[in-house]
């Protein structure tokens, strides 16, 4: 860290492999007791889509054997792309959970070494806490924020309180979005992953061609996905027995009209979400919308839509910063890091790690309660 009388300037370095992608980041972040300017020196992510394709889904030992082969390399594209070297580094931030066990081992061995080596500081953060941290990558945000955390594995409405306090106040009670937006795009022949190839399909799609069901439509904040999942299977095979195939057409309007269907139920249980939060707490009125599936444009431009209709400022980032990266460990890293000056050598994974931990299980969770 280099000080001079009135400022601080932080280089951190963010390790990602939670999942099926492997991603460094370079953050520098100039503090100066009042404000801290952020700047991404480099982020870096290399995806595993091709390792998983045939699968249709992510295979655990092959993520962690990749990650493996590639958490150096990234590293090192990370820190050339920032015009640093290693030495420059002050703090590393590694993600520690949840997630596949191979690919957090992975992660943190390779951070505990570095950072044995250097002999600067490790912080093992949570993964989906960066994920609702990245918004104050880009956005001057006060405590407490209501958040939708919507991705491949999670969709969660939270409130953040701090860097590890967290509410939940609903959440998805069987399958994640993304994870239907994948499952759809393979059972369509689409590819993978599915979210932004469904979202290309849907562009010149009939949205209103297929009323798909909209469950749970209550005044909680919970959300059910798996029932509209299933209508689209079904939709699909009549029209397969039907015509002996699909016309592009078809796929379009399939497209579009899951995506009309599911940010209708985004939109209806984000004003849910707000009436509780204005219920339940004070202070100023953000929403921050963050996870892969937030850089869905129709989703995005609906919750905006809400957020602006009920006083609420809408923040999200950059889409390439709603799927998983390592800028947002590093700076959810360096928060912890300044709150709680605590090093984490001695850290271990946690491939359950619920955000809040004192809410009930969401029903549908299983029998060990909530992964996340
Ligand atoms: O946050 P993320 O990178 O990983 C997890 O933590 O799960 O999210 C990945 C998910 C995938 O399911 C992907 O299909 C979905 O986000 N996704 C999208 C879009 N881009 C990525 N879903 C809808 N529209 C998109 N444009
Ligand atoms: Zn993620």
């Amino acid at each position: 860290m280099k000080k001079n009388s009135t400022e601080n300037v932080w280089r951190v370095l963010g390790l990602e492999s939670s999942c099926d992608d492997t991603a460094a980041s370079v953050l520098k972040i100039v503090d100066n007791n009042k404000e801290k300017k952020v700047e991404i020196l480099s982020s870096i992510v290399f995806n595993q889509n091709k390792l998983h394709v045939n699968f249709n889904g992510v295979v655990p030992e092959i993520a962690a054997r990749a990650h493996c082969e590639k958490i150096d390399i990234c590293t090192k594209e990370a820190l050339k792309k920032a015009s640093l070297s290693i030495k420059d580094i002050d703090l590393i931030s590694v993600t520690s959970g949840p997630g596949l066990i191979g690919g957090l081992l992975s992660g943190v061995m390779f951070a505990k070494g570095l950072a044995r080596g250097l002999k600067i500081p490790l912080i093992g953060v949570n993964h989906l806490a960066a994920h609702c941290f990245s918004v104050k990558i880009f956005h001057k945000i006060n405590f407490p924020y209501l958040t939708l955390l919507v991705s491949g594995g999670h969709c969660q409405f939270l409130i953040v309180k701090n860097v590890d306090s967290f509410v939940r106040i609903g959440g998805t009670i069987d399958d994640a979005p993304g994870e239907c937006f994948d499952k759809i795009a393979t059972f369509l022949g689409i590819g993978y992953p599915g979210g932004p190839l469904v979202e290309l399909k849907s562009k010149n799609g009939n949205e209103n061609r297929f009323p798909f069901p909209k469950p749970l439509m209550d005044n909680t904040c919970n959300m059910s996905f798996s029932g509209l999942k299933t209508a689209v299977k079904r939709e699909t095979e009549k029209l397969i027995a039907n015509q002996g195939g699909l016309y592009h057409v078809d796929v379009e309007d399939i497209c579009a009209s899951f995506q009309k269907t599911t940010s209708e139920i985004f939109k209806y249980k984000t004003m849910n979400a707000i009436k509780f939060f204005n219920n339940n707490f004070e202070g100023d009125k953000n929403l921050a919308i963050v996870g892969g599936v937030a850089a869905n444009k129709k989703i995005r431009h609906e919750l905006q839509k809400v957020a602006f209709q009920n006083d609420f400022k809408y923040l999200t980032v950059p889409a390439q910063y709603c799927t998983d990266n390592a800028a947002m460990i590093a700076y959810l890293g360096f928060e912890k890091f300044i709150l709680k000056n605590h090093n984490n050598l001695d850290l271990v994974v946690k491939p359950r790690w619920p955000l809040d931990q004192t809410s009930t299980p969401i029903l549908g969770f299983g029998k060990r309660g909530a992964k996340a």
